[in-house]
């Protein structure tokens, strides 16, 4: 066993999609072997931009934990536990607060892109602005050192890092470690749209509960080539969703290659590569929806498997809010 733990989230918002799929739970499968491994149902983060439907985010709750057991998450090796109810994580984001300053969280890359994305304006909720703090604790309060996610969390791991030299620096000691992201190579997923996101909202979204119908739908939708009009034209391949897709997806990438050659000397129908994607995902998908529907019968387990997961967190949190506690000198009665 490897000694690192890794520590990774989502927020509670909905079920999750193919692109989290190839983002980070692939990864998280895969490290579950060899690594501790927490996965934190980020309730309370989904609520700094959520705080009109508290509902949603409470409905979805069990929505993700599905997804992680439905993908093959074994609570026996990984651990899934809700934010909410880690009061350690929230006394070590009212700390942290004091160690990054707003202007450094209004700089941070990933906060800009989303705050434009939601259209608030100035009218930014302070919890939203201030969740690459509550992040740099969900991170540190498990002392995590390998975060699998997509690559627009990036800059939250960087900023958990200079929060967590400035409290080593104060602390005078290394009470926290730093943290790494795990990207995976392919990059973030495309919607089946083309845009840059895929998110449920949009409707451009493939989610891991799709039905067969469902699945050939959003294939036969999907962005292409819009100049790639016949048969015999060339063809590109770049900004291809379907491409992209196959690229994240497709397990014989010696054959993909010819046949994105093939597409751009001209010859391959959109037709061709449309159904090798969608036997593709037909197969990926349905082992995890026959698993999560099963699974949905049966609340009560998926109750136990938070509320067992959450009471390991508890401990281990509440640990390191000791050790930071203390490495400071704050007053301990
Ligand atoms: N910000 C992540 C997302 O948008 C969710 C998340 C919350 C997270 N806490 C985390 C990810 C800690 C990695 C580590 O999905």
């Amino acid at each position: 066993m490897n000694t690192s733990t890794i520590l990774t989230g989502d927020r509670t918002t909905g079920p999750l999609h193919i692109g989290h799929y190839a983002g980070s739970l692939a990864n998280r499968l895969r490290y579950q072997d060899s690594h501790e491994q927490f996965l934190l149902l980020a309730d309370t983060q989904a609520l700094t931009d959520n705080a009109h439907d508290p509902q949603k985010v409470q409905r979805n709750v069990i929505e993700v934990a599905l997804d992680y057991l439905a993908v093959g998450i074994d609570p026996a090796r990984s651990t899934i536990c809700l934010q909410s109810h880690l009061p350690a994580l929230a006394e070590l984001s009212m700390l942290y607060l004091n160690f990054v300053t707003v202007a450094r969280l209004e700089r941070n890359p990933t906060i800009k892109d989303e705050i434009r994305a939601r259209g608030f304006g100035r009218d930014i909720p302070a919890g939203f602005l201030c969740y690459p703090a509550a992040q740099a604790a969900d991170i540190t309060g498990f002392k995590a050192t390998l975060v699998p996610v997509g690559e627009d969390q990036a800059p939250l791991i960087e900023q958990t890092n200079e929060i967590v030299r400035r409290i080593n620096a104060t602390a005078g000691q290394s009470v926290l470690p730093q943290a790494q992201a795990i990207i995976p190579k392919a990059g973030r997923l495309p919607g089946i749209d083309g845009k840059a996101k895929m998110s449920k909202s949009t409707g451009n979204a493939i989610p891991l509960s799709a039905s067969p119908d469902d699945i050939r739908a959003a294939v036969r939708a999907m962005f292409t080539d819009p100049n790639h009009l016949r048969v015999q034209d060339p063809g590109r391949v770049e900004g291809n969703v379907v491409f992209t897709y196959l690229d994240a997806f497709d397990p014989d990438q010696n054959e993909l290659a010819e046949l994105k050659a093939q597409y751009q000397r001209g010859g391959l129908g959109d037709g061709k590569i449309k159904a090798r994607l969608e036997a593709i995902l037909q197969e990926l998908i349905a082992p995890i929806r026959a698993r999560r529907s099963q699974l949905s019968k049966d609340r009560g387990y998926v109750l136990e498997v938070i509320k067992d997961g959450t009471e390991r967190a508890q401990t281990r949190t509440e640990a390191t809010k000791r050790d930071v506690v203390s490495a400071l000198g704050l007053f301990q009665l």
